[in-house]
């Protein structure tokens, strides 16, 4: 029986953020008083993507460490690179508690956090103070206060200040819980938006001699169209990478279940086909010009493996963790070698 099989039923105990925040706490300790594997890499089958050299293509979905202050111990866990953030220019405190939910009997979760992070200069100084040298990846995001219209002004001041630290950086204009920012996924906003990132890129890329990839998150939720056009957006704009996907508005597959009406976005097993058909309809429309990063209901390797057949060619889990504990990477790394 592994610890986190001991743990589990103790932490479903608690509601959903204090549980989140145990875990965390019991795995920093557990991590300094030697207590984790190794804070590498598990040996799996290694990627090249992005230009960047993945040790295996199983990956910290964004949101777990938003400020980054867990990366050692997550390491732990054996993951081939971790995403930090959303993190944003200024601290915030995020929506009021309860805004994590677990939906068990679906192996399912709810959640309206909104970006509650403590600012990119935190984040910075905590990936300063990490020992990691993995593959990083940093979630950037927008105050929930910058007008829609000033979006790009928060995305290049977090993008400034992560760029020395990154191997790469993904945007995520796919959260449900903050007011108006799936609008950036599509039209004029997304243009602005990639034209303002992919200029300041440049300039980054002078100053430090090196080029950072740029990923784009999205949403499950976008039509056919949409989907479409923002696939030309991205190859027009020359991005690196898209992250498919975010958590989804709907609620299919959780209807009667206790929180199940709760505001926010749904993760965990409901979200999988409708994360795998962005999946499939971006690798369409694209072809393999941009490689994808499948998100989004992975629980098993049978999960992981659609994400693959799909068109990713990296995948990342976050609410699998929930519900499988560190376990599930070593399941990935071994079904993905
Ligand atoms: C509690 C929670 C917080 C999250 N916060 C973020 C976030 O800050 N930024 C982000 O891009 N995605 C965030 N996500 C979305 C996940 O990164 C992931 O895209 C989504 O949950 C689907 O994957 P899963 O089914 O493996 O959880 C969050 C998810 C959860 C459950």
């Amino acid at each position: 029986m592994s610890l986190y099989q001991v743990l589990q039923p103790l932490l479903f105990r608690l509601d959903g953020e204090t549980s989140h925040d145990a875990a965390l706490r019991a795995l920093d300790l557990a991590h300094k008083l030697h207590l984790t594997r190794p804070a590498t890499p598990l040996t799996g089958r290694p990627v090249r993507v992005m230009g960047i050299d993945f040790p295996n293509p199983v990956g910290l979905a964004a949101g777990l460490d938003k400020n980054g202050a867990h990366i050692d111990a997550l390491a732990s866990f054996g993951f081939g690179f971790l995403e930090i953030g959303t993190v944003t220019p200024r601290p915030q405190p995020g929506n009021p508690r309860p805004r994590l939910f677990r939906l068990p009997a679906a192996r399912a979760v709810i959640n309206r956090m909104g970006f509650n992070n403590a600012g990119v200069d935190a984040l910075v100084a905590n990936v300063g103070r990490s020992r990691h040298r993995g593959v990083l990846g940093i979630n950037i995001g927008k105050n929930f206060d910058t007008p829609i219209e000033q979006a790009a002004d928060d995305y290049v001041a977090c993008l400034r200040k992560v760029y020395p630290l990154a191997s790469y950086v993904a945007a995520n204009v796919s959260s449900p819980n903050t007011k108006n920012l799936r609008e950036l996924q599509q039209g004029d906003a997304l243009d602005r938006l990639l034209g303002a990132l992919m200029n300041e890129r440049e300039a980054l890329a002078a100053i430090h001699g090196r080029r950072v990839p740029i990923a784009v998150k999205l949403a499950p939720d976008l039509e056919e169209a949409a989907i479409a056009a923002a696939a030309e957006a991205f190859v027009r704009h020359r991005v690196d990478g898209i992250i498919a996907t975010n958590t989804t508005i709907a609620r299919d597959g959780v209807a009667g279940l206790r929180h199940a009406e709760e505001t926010g976005g749904l993760s965990g097993a409901p979200v999988k086909e409708k994360a795998n058909q962005v999946l499939a309809r971006l690798h369409a429309h694209l072809g393999g010009r941009i490689p994808l990063i499948g998100v989004g209901g992975i629980l098993s390797a049978a999960d992981a493996r659609e994400k693959l057949a799909a068109g990713a060619s990296l995948v990342q889990v976050y609410s699998g963790l929930v519900y499988r504990g560190p376990a599930l990477v070593e399941e990935l790394v071994a079904a993905l070698r």
